[in-house]
């Protein structure tokens, strides 16, 4: 927002987001961009739109408030250019639909979302793509699955619901070495816990319905890419006639402007009922990155600035039955998918699909959002859910 609409380097991450984007000075000194909503924007004379030589054409092209968001994008993850979506899954797939061709070989991390594995094992199967699972903790042996067609390497981390963290570096070393292109699901983390770009992934996407959003009342997505593979991107996207509404866009950047404040809210309250559920003897672990009892905690330090607020626990015991008697308990967790809005979420997690990666959980796996509750309120809910089980 600053006079550039572009924050100098070197700014605490508050400060950017408060001034990433828009330039209030385009807008007569308005500190927000205006939301316009449009298909047709008009040309000034008939030479002008014989050479569509001016910034805005058409509405599925972009509008003043889209621009305001891609801008704040790209500043924040360092990308040459930002496409806009109308779903996180959509996020997921244009991206794919953008670079795989017929007879492509593809490797996706076994503890991917879900839809996305839906989406590999029924469309680009029957577009005629070469589907592989890798293992999470594969690091550098991924190059042994690296195949002559292999094309892209899509990375999830923390994996969905597990949360095994990945060598990003290591997978992008051994995929560069053979010009494979690097994608990376990067929702839980976000640009400001992991600079995806910044560790050599090519293209990061990004669920806005998620923390961008905060509020659970938008669904969105977000895709940036490094230079090399941008216009590759943005002509697909075109192509394939992807577009967002003004209004959307504008809540997600208004989104931003708290996301930092809010991820750490979520940050700290998410460790603190970490720590308490793995004191409970219900509870066999908790499967989260920044605790020190996490596998890959050592990792995810290496490379993390900090931990979202969604992560899950194992019970020592039980099953379906169980898990349905905590969840009908607990009252201040919403029983619902999604997360990364201001209210707390709980799940209980199916892993039945995954193929390659261990699966040895000592009885249900429980998903929870912390929400910007007080925590402690947080704690004794899941308090009466534990005792409710035992
Ligand atoms: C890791 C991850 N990526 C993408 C998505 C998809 O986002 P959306 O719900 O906006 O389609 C989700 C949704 O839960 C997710 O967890």
């Amino acid at each position: 927002m600053v006079k550039s609409g572009k924050p100098a380097e070197g700014l605490g991450i508050n400060t950017f987001l408060t001034h990433c984007g828009n330039d209030p000075y385009e807008y007569h000194g308005f500190v927000n961009p205006p939301v316009i909503r449009g298909s047709t924007v008009l040309f000034k004379d008939a030479a002008t739109m014989a050479t569509e030589n001016q910034k805005y054409t058409y509405g599925t092209h972009g509008t003043p408030t889209t621009t305001a968001l891609c801008e704040a994008i790209n500043q924040l993850e360092g990308s040459e250019g930002t496409i806009l979506v109308s779903s996180g899954l959509a996020a997921v797939t244009v991206p794919l639909l953008a670079f795989l061709e017929k007879g492509d070989h593809i490797l996706f991390v076994d503890t991917i979302y879900f839809p996305t594995r839906r989406f590999a094992n029924t469309m680009l199967k029957r577009l005629g793509i070469e589907v592989e699972y890798y293992p999470p903790h594969i690091g550098a042996d991924i190059a042994k699955l690296i195949r002559p067609n292999t094309r892209i390497i899509f990375t999830e981390s923390p994996g969905s619901n597990t949360f095994e963290i990945q060598d990003i570096p290591a997978i992008v070393k051994a995929a560069h070495a053979q010009d494979v292109i690097v994608m990376m699901d990067n929702t839980w983390a976000t640009p400001l816990y992991f600079k995806a770009l910044d560790y050599g992934v090519d293209i990061t996407i990004h669920a806005g319905t998620k923390y961008p959003s905060g509020h659970s009342d938008v669904l969105f997505g977000m895709v940036s890419s490094t230079e090399k593979y941008w216009k590759q991107l943005y002509d697909s996207y075109s192509a394939l006639g992807m577009c967002v509404n003004s209004d959307d866009a504008y809540l997600i950047l208004r989104g931003l402007r708290s996301m930092g404040l809010r991820l750490n809210h979520h940050q700290q309250s998410a460790l603190t009922v970490a720590r308490w559920l793995e004191q409970q003897p219900q509870v066999a672990r908790v499967l989260h990155p920044a605790l020190e009892s996490h596998p890959d905690h050592e990792l995810w330090k290496r490379d993390f600035k900090g931990a979202s607020g969604v992560f899950s626990f194992v019970l020592a015991q039980g099953g379906t039955t169980e898990a349905h008697k905590l969840l009908d308990t607990i009252q201040l967790f919403g029983l619902g998918y999604s997360w990364g809005g201001y209210e707390s979420l709980a799940v209980h997690v199916q892993l039945g699909d995954r193929t390659v990666s261990a699966n040895d959980y000592e009885g249900p796996v429980i998903r929870l959002q912390i929400g910007l509750e007080d925590t402690q309120d947080l704690i004794n809910d899941l308090q009466q859910g534990l005792a409710a089980i035992s």
